[in-house]
């Protein structure tokens, strides 16, 4: 449906990276509810990987299950990028992705992340080099640019294709919008025009199926990369795939299949990582599962303080008689705002 290059997708609709959240076990418990075409790891620094930190090894930790699935890195050094491409291609993963969206402090200062689209020259020579040393496809995610002045996706789109890019995922925003603001769909359409063949992923702020046609239909781009929305609903590719196929709207996923999907996610976790590190990443999703399940404060309080897989199954089975004893149509409204980074988009 979508091709990267020489890999085939089977579906437009790629699940966006969120460091912190879309690890090997939420990667396999989306894919295992249908319609996910990509997956792509947190991001990575290059140089760490070369030196297959204990972190970074944990970070791109995947499996055959998981597949197709790209790895995002980051540096502004073109040996290290190649380097660390050439390592990942040895790895088995399917693709590289190179970051060049990430607005953090820590990214940009040292001119990684999205501080690469301010230089023209130096950026598309690192990233012709990295094409050039692995047969993997090569992708790069990246924002519309650096501020409203320096919009330079549609350059860069350009120049990238021209150097072998397989595709390009595009956040509609600039660094200096942060999260903030409105994606500019205009925005993804101009750097949709300037490229001939490759695909082009629309990204950001995407929750339902109506957002995704519409984006599709305002850009004309190829595929769309999902990620908050994921989050919320991980049957959102599935409901996507479903409309494509027929034309109709996929019920929503009840309250018992959520639960379901928690569950068979931290229980991925402990599989994948330990009972110990799985409580602590738990602990950063709770708050959003505990969005849509609304299992009362008390409960709430006590999955964002997980210590155990005793304590979690307890809770399961809590939630599990809350749902026995309320009907699906008396549930309270899900909240589904979700955080991110917050303050002024310097001090990230
Ligand atoms: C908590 C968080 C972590 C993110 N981590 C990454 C990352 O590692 N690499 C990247 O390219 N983008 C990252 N992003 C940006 C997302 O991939 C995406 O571009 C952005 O959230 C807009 O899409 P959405 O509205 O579908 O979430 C992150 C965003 C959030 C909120």
């Amino acid at each position: 449906m979508i091709e990267l290059g020489s890999l085939k997708l089977n579906s437009r609709y790629s699940l966006a990276p969120l460091a912190g959240y879309t690890n090997l076990a939420f990667r396999l418990s989306v894919r295992a509810l249908g319609g996910l075409g990509l997956a792509t790891t947190d991001l990575v620094n290059a140089r760490a990987l070369l030196q297959t930190s204990r972190k970074t090894m944990e970070l791109i930790q995947t499996c055959p299950e998981d597949r197709p699935v790209a790895v995002q890195i980051y540096g502004t050094h073109p040996g290290e990028m190649r380097d660390a491409a050439q390592w990942l291609e040895n790895y088995g993963v399917s693709a590289v992705d190179i970051n060049m969206g990430c607005p953090v402090n820590k990214v940009v200062r040292g001119g990684g992340g999205s501080a690469m689209m301010c230089d023209t020259v130096n950026t598309v020579a690192l990233v012709r080099t990295v094409v050039e040393s692995v047969r993997i496809p090569v992708t790069v995610k990246m924002r519309l640019g650096w501020d409203d002045d320096t919009l330079s996706a549609p350059y860069f789109a350009r120049a990238f294709e021209q150097v072998g890019v397989a595709g390009i995922t595009i956040h509609g925003r600039t660094r200096a919008q942060g999260f903030g603001g409105r994606v500019n769909l205009d925005g993804i359409r101009a750097a949709v025009e300037a490229v001939d063949r490759i695909p082009i992923l629309g990204n950001g702020d995407v929750r339902t199926v109506a957002d995704a046609e519409h984006m599709r239909r305002a850009t004309g781009c190829a595929g769309i990369a999902i990620g908050r929305g994921a989050l919320l609903n991980p049957w959102f590719f599935a409901q996507l795939a479903h409309r494509e196929a027929t034309g109709e709207e996929r019920p929503p996923a009840t309250y018992r299949e959520r639960l379901e999907f928690m569950d068979r996610h931290f229980h991925l976790l402990v599989a994948h990582r330990g009972e110990h590190f799985a409580c602590l990443t738990f602990r950063k999703v709770a708050n959003w599962y505990c969005r849509v399940l609304r299992p009362g404060h008390a409960i709430q309080q006590r999955l964002m303080m997980i210590d155990s897989v005793a304590e979690f199954e307890r809770i399961v089975e809590e939630i599990s008689d809350l749902l026995n004893r309320r009907m699906e149509c008396d549930w309270p409204d899900a909240d589904l705002s979700i955080r991110v980074p917050s303050g002024p988009v310097e001090r990230w």
